[in-house]
């Protein structure tokens, strides 16, 4: 009999040829999470492109995850599908504002969330990401002020969980997450009433207050695995859907439309598509090129970060 083949095909036999691995994000379209061997939250992807010790990494995630991936395993070849997959917080936070204000405040511990650019993170003290930003803040002296950057919603989220009062936070915002609007998320608990809220500490505060859980996209899938309850309202990329309903096809997941593209997909993780990924398998591009200046300086903060417990 004939059996057709599939772009998954492809991509599964390229993939052993260029001795590569494809690390895929929560957020990428299922298709791609079917085929990758790791999905992950930002955190969980760094360790494993750490881990990595094959040719080439097929980063299926934004650039600044790839980026990432590159500091911490130089030697390997860091393709993305899609080279325009970016990030609104990257783009809120570019580095000359952020070494101005180190030369006007040498005394502040400049911690970045992972969604900046390399070159900020370079000029970081340390790195956090969002399951981990609360552990790492706490791990600063008290006494020592800090810059968090550059994501407002996770920075408030953090000074409140921390009590930390001598934290000033950088102005960005997620597009996807920070437009999530709290009304819609009363009219859903409306709808369903028995439903509990998982939330991104990336959403708006007003959002925040009305969930039963915040945490990282991966903490959000295994707190929603793990409760008893049957029905959940998830404020964070719908892309985490599929996850939740591999690993709980019995329990039913709503998501939230945000005011920004009225859908609850992230525009730059969705650049990724399953043909670009086997092209950038064929063709070994976009890749992630770096001085090997820029890999020394960023590697010290994300190493920090990957030392808090
Ligand atoms: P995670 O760290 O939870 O994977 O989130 C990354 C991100 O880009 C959220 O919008
Ligand atoms: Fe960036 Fe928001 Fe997309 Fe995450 S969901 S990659 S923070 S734009």
């Amino acid at each position: 009999m004939l059996t057709t083949r599939t772009i998954a095909d492809d991509i599964l036999e390229l993939k052993e040829q260029r001795k590569a691995i494809v690390l895929a994000h929560h957020y990428q379209d299922s298709e791609i999470q079917e085929l990758a061997d790791s999905v992950g939250d930002s955190l969980e992807l760094a360790r494993r492109a750490k881990q990595f010790d094959g040719d080439v990494i097929a980063f299926c995630g934004v650039w600044f995850m790839a980026e990432t991936a590159k500091v911490l395993n130089p030697s390997k070849k860091v393709i993305v599908p899609d080279r325009e997959a970016g990030c609104s917080l990257v783009d809120s936070c570019p580095v000359e504002q952020v070494r101005e204000f180190k030369k006007r405040n040498p005394e502040y511990a400049i911690v970045s969330y992972i969604n900046t650019s390399v070159e900020v993170k370079a000029e970081s003290d340390i790195l956090c990401t969002s399951r981990n930003a609360v552990a790492v803040v706490n791990s600063i002296p008290a006494e020592q002020p800090i810059l968090f950057l550059p994501d407002i919603n996770l920075g408030n989220y953090v000074k409140k969980q921390t009590g930390r009062e001598n934290m000033k936070i950088w102005q960005g915002a997620c597009i996807v997450h920070a437009t999530f609007p709290a009304r819609r998320v009363v009219a859903a608990r409306t709808e369903h009433p028995d439903a509990l809220v998982a939330a991104h500490p990336e959403c708006p505060p007003d959002v925040l207050r009305m969930a039963d859980f915040i945490g990282s996209t991966s903490a959000i899938i295994d707190w929603c695995v793990h409760q008893s309850s049957q029905e959940f309202i998830v404020m964070t990329e719908s892309g985490v859907s599929h996850s939740l309903h591999r690993l709980a096809p019995e329990k039913k997941f709503y998501f939230v439309a945000n005011e920004n593209c009225n859908c609850s997909e992230c525009p730059y993780m969705r650049k990724n598509t399953l043909p670009k990924l086997l092209a950038c398998l064929e063709n070994l591009e976009p890749t992630v090129e770096l001085a090997p200046g820029i890999i020394e300086r960023a590697r010290v903060p994300i190493e920090r970060m990957l030392q808090v417990k």
